[in-house]
């Protein structure tokens, strides 16, 4: 049974209804998973805004550094958390990642969710010999799909706030790093700044762009199902 994994990071509890009270990412999220959902398909929801992780510190690294084996109890707790999300990882074949921006970047909880999951020997491993040093990303034949949206136009590819962008570069450059070679993305800009047509025109371009997303997601399953 296919998996998708999403992972809401808007502050915004709900989604948009009226006047940037409410988050585009989460109905971005709310009408991809109502297209790709039918029998055979697991939903999985983790909402990192409303239950932040954990931030990684000393103990943590220490903890995941030591081999699973020789963890006393006390690292073994220090690493649940980052366990269970990393399992969730591991185990869907999409991963739906909202990604407003926030002050260019991402918002931290979403930060602190990657940071958890970014894990040697489970995400990403090192090679042997000439290689011991080099890094190879574990996440191999997975799409990650990102929902973005921002106060301000011009983030996208060619845009005039282009190199401003901080936020889904980061994420795919991280999960480039972990193996993941198909990226898919849908954004909404300028919902701070625009003209109520301008967002109407973009809000459409943004549905468009859900619906082939979906549609690549279901041909995706299909030919998973028939291999
Ligand atoms: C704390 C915060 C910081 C923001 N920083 C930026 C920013 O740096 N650039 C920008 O274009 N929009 C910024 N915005 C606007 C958001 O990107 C925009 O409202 C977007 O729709 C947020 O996603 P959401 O609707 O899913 O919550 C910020 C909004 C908040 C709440």
């Amino acid at each position: 049974m296919p998996q998708i994994l999403f992972i809401h990071s808007s502050a915004f509890a709900s989604e948009i209804r009226k006047e940037n009270q409410g988050s585009y990412t989460r109905k971005m999220a709310r009408i991809l998973r109502e297209t790709v959902r039918g029998r055979g398909v697991k939903i999985v929801e983790r909402d990192v805004a409303a239950k932040p992780p954990g931030m990684i510190d000393q103990s943590f690294l220490q903890a995941a550094r030591t081999p699973a084996a020789r963890r006393t109890p006390d690292q073994i707790e220090r690493l649940k958390e980052s366990e269970e999300l990393v399992s969730e990882v591991l185990a869907s074949d999409v991963l739906v990642i909202s990604c407003p921006v926030y002050n260019f970047g991402i918002p931290a909880p979403l930060k602190a969710w990657i940071d958890n999951i970014v894990r040697e020997g489970k995400t990403y491993t090192f090679g042997e010999g000439r290689n011991a040093k080099r890094v190879y990303g574990l996440l191999h034949n997975k799409l990650v799909v990102l929902l973005q949206s921002s106060g301000s136009s011009g983030f996208q590819t060619g845009g005039s706030r282009e190199t401003l962008n901080h936020a889904d570069k980061a994420v795919i450059a991280v999960f480039t790093e972990l193996g993941v070679h198909k990226f898919e993305k849908a954004s909404m800009e300028g919902v701070c700044e625009e003209s109520d047509e301008t967002l109407e025109r973009n809000w459409i371009l943004c549905e468009r762009r859900l619906a082939e997303i979906a549609d690549r997601i279901k041909v995706r399953w299909r030919d998973l199902h028939r291999a």
